[in-house]
């Protein structure tokens, strides 16, 4: 399972989704390859945004991604692409040059039903609670996913998806 999270700067959203979902199936014993990539190259090589390391370390997430633009490559590289918003998903989508590729790219809204979020919203330019509310959407959308994925016994449900 191959599964690659995309925000705008690849240093808040992405990263933290990354960081999460790592965790997570970890504990879980499930071997997966989780990445992250931003639609935009403004801060390719950098850490994570202090803010997100700071919220995602508290809640014992460990960030040490380095941003990246998204590339056309990853469209073969990865099974799932997980935009961030509606922005994201026009600007993956713009990219793809096959049905394959397109049928890839999947709004996180997807696994966010339990909650009163259609997207996660851009942190960026805001206080602390935008910072601890991607966190808490990123554990949501992985319950969400585990369900879907996984029976409760942690056995997989679906050789593909
Ligand atoms: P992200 O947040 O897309 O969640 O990584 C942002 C990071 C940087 C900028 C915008 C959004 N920026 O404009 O530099």
């Amino acid at each position: 399972m191959k599964i690659l999270f995309v925000c705008l700067g690849n240093i808040c959203r992405s990263p933290t989704a990354e960081a999460v979902f790592k965790k997570k199936l970890s504990v879980l014993n499930i071997n997966a390859e989780i990445d992250s990539a931003g639609t935009a190259g403004y801060h390719v090589g950098e850490g994570s945004d202090p803010r997100s390391i700071h919220h995602a370390e508290a809640r014992g997430y460990s960030m040490t991604h380095k941003a990246r633009q998204f590339t056309t490559n990853d469209f073969e590289k990865f099974d799932i692409i997980y935009v961030m918003d509606d922005s994201n998903y026009r600007d993956v989508l713009r990219l793809a040059e096959t049905p394959e590729q397109r049928a890839k790219v999947k709004k996180i809204s997807a696994l966010l039903q339990s909650t009163r979020f259609n997207h996660v919203p851009d942190p960026y330019h805001g206080d602390s609670k935008g910072f601890e509310l991607v966190v808490d959407l990123a554990e949501e959308a992985f319950e969400h996913f585990i369900r879907g994925h996984y029976s409760d016994a942690g056995l997989k449900k679906e050789e593909s998806f």
